[in-house]
């Protein structure tokens, strides 16, 4: 039983993604306790999702068979999801690993990010291979499908009891009992809408399916690339509704069906004709939780020197263009030596998938860039670059994104980039200048920010010269409009709009109620 003093009439909404709102860890004494995340789609969707009676399904961070029956509560009473809303989904750690550190991380992560030399393709991350080893217990490495059929089990799961509560509280008249929404989410996730839809049929479920990409969708030249395309357009089109940040990755999308699997498409109106169904495709750009971080600056002491400071946060994440940022900021204490001992590149680089070599090699490179440009140009009391590995505290992000100067936002590529967004909605004195790559989902919205290619370093060492000398009033003027904008598209916006164009499609699962037999 699910009941959470749900609003009646509302329809229940089953969230998937990877991972869980928090993830699980064992304490001293070998206790479960729920660390949380900070993520704005926690901050967003948690609320709606405790509030519809609904659940959250995903991989909880650990491969500790032991948690699935053991989920604690919530720390704090009503301040999370109950431990009946969350389905844990737990994979032999082997086939995990295949699953994240090979087909999501390995191939679709540079592939969709249209880094298709960093590719791998193997077909053991994504289907089933008969092993060599006949002795091995192991039948199969079918990671991303394996993995992807453990989530619609849960889902599935999960919408079975969903619907029989809603059969009690409607005393089982299926005509007036809402349709629940299943919200997948993510290139991790690309093949479970497809399992979820044949059982959801088989067993006469009604649910609505929808997804949303958080990453860049490539042009059908790169997607084509990935030997099963077809079935990664399938399994998507087996949705409702599909979201992406902007129009360029909605019209990429569009182009596949309608080239790799010859769907007939309105690009106009962003539908693709699929399986007897229309698939609604819409730009739906996230936000972020705008006056959470707007409260976190306001009371954030401050905790960095008297310096003008240019601020880079990122996943240490080779699609986020740390070599060529750092290098262009080598090239501004070139060009501009009146920045010399004034100025300091701070740049915060968080731990991400250590277990993938090519994020294991960037760390390496990194790390000796930082070295030889301190080493360069370092005085007694002055060094230009601070360089932290690791993670920090909400608070002190929030301080960081205040007091700088400038933020350097440069990715090569990213599906929207949610630090331009914070770091405006932390700017309570509008005094800071955004510099931003229009390869970015956010480069196409936050106009007012200072755009240059990441991949001209000499342009973007010119372009952090224009931002520290740019004059208060020119600063204020652009930093007002991006903190406008941002506040009133916040993370709820999105969440709402998401959810509406659900309300707009059709249940295409069952047929019409009355036909059930009584
Ligand atoms: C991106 C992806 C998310 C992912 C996050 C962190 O934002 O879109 O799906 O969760 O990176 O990556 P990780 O591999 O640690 O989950």
């Amino acid at each position: 039983d699910v009941q959470t003093g749900d609003e009646a009439g509302s329809a229940p909404l089953i969230v998937v993604s990877n991972r869980l709102p928090f993830v699980l860890t064992r304490d001293k004494i070998g206790k479960l306790r729920r660390s949380h995340s900070a993520g704005g789609l926690v901050t967003a969707l948690g609320p709606v999702v405790i509030k519809c009676g609904g659940l959250w399904i995903g991989w909880p961070g650990s491969h500790d068979m032991r948690t699935l029956d053991e989920i604690p509560e919530p720390d704090i009473p009503n301040g999370g999801l109950k431990s009946q809303q969350v389905k844990a989904v737990l994979v032999r750690q082997e086939l995990f690993d295949s699953f994240y550190n090979g087909c999501c991380n390995g191939t679709f992560w540079p592939l969709f990010h249209s880094m298709p030399d960093r590719a791998i393709f193997s077909s053991e991350t994504w289907k089933s291979i008969p092993l060599k080893d006949q002795h091995t217990k192991t039948k199969s490495v079918q990671a991303y499908q394996e993995v992807n059929e453990e989530f619609a089990l849960k889902t599935i799961d999960a919408l079975r009891q969903v619907h029989s509560r809603l059969l009690k509280e409607y005393n089982g008249n299926e005509d007036v009992m809402p349709v629940p929404v299943v919200w997948i989410h993510d290139y991790q996730l690309m093949l479970a809408a497809a399992m979820i839809r044949q059982v959801a049929i088989e067993e006469n479920l009604a649910c609505k399916l929808g997804f949303f990409l958080h990453i860049p969708f490539p042009s059908w030249d790169i997607m084509r690339l990935f030997p099963w395309d077809d079935q990664i357009l399938e399994g998507i089109l087996a949705c409702d509704m599909v979201g992406f940040h902007i129009d360029d990755y909605c019209t990429n999308f569009i182009e596949c069906c309608q080239r790799r699997l010859g769907c007939r498409v309105d690009h106009a109106n962003g539908n693709v004709e699929y399986d007897n169904r229309t698939v609604h495709v819409r730009p739906l750009p996230i936000g972020i939780p705008f006056n959470h971080f707007q409260e976190l600056a306001l009371k954030a002491p401050r905790v960095m020197k008297d310096e003008r400071v240019v601020l880079g946060v990122d996943r240490l994440d080779y699609t986020k263009g740390l070599v060529q940022r750092i290098k262009a900021f080598e090239r501004l204490l070139e060009r501009h030596p009146e920045h010399l001992e004034r100025v300091v590149l701070m740049q915060i680089a968080v731990p991400s998938r250590t277990d993938v070599k090519e994020y294991k090699a960037l760390k390496e490179e990194i790390d000796q860039l930082v070295g030889r440009i301190n080493g360069r140009f370092s005085t007694a009391d002055w060094s230009p670059i601070r360089y932290i590995y690791g993670c920090i505290s909400q608070d002190n992000l929030a301080a960081f994104y205040r007091d700088s100067a400038v933020a350097l936002v440069t990715p090569l590529r990213d599906g929207m980039n949610l630090v331009a967004k914070e770091f405006v909605a932390c700017q309570i004195n509008e005094t800071g200048v955004l510099i931003l790559s229009p390869f970015a989902g956010a480069g196409g919205t936050m106009r007012e920010a200072l755009l240059v290619n990441p991949y001209e370093v000499d342009m973007v060492s010119e372009m952090i010269h224009k931002a520290l000398i740019m004059d208060v009033g020119e600063r204020q003027r652009r930093m007002k409009l991006l903190r406008e904008r941002e506040s009133s598209m916040d993370v709820d916006y999105w969440m709402a709009s998401f959810l509406r164009e659900m309300q707009l499609v059709e249940c295409a699962i069952t047929g019409s109620p009355s036909s059930i037999p009584v």
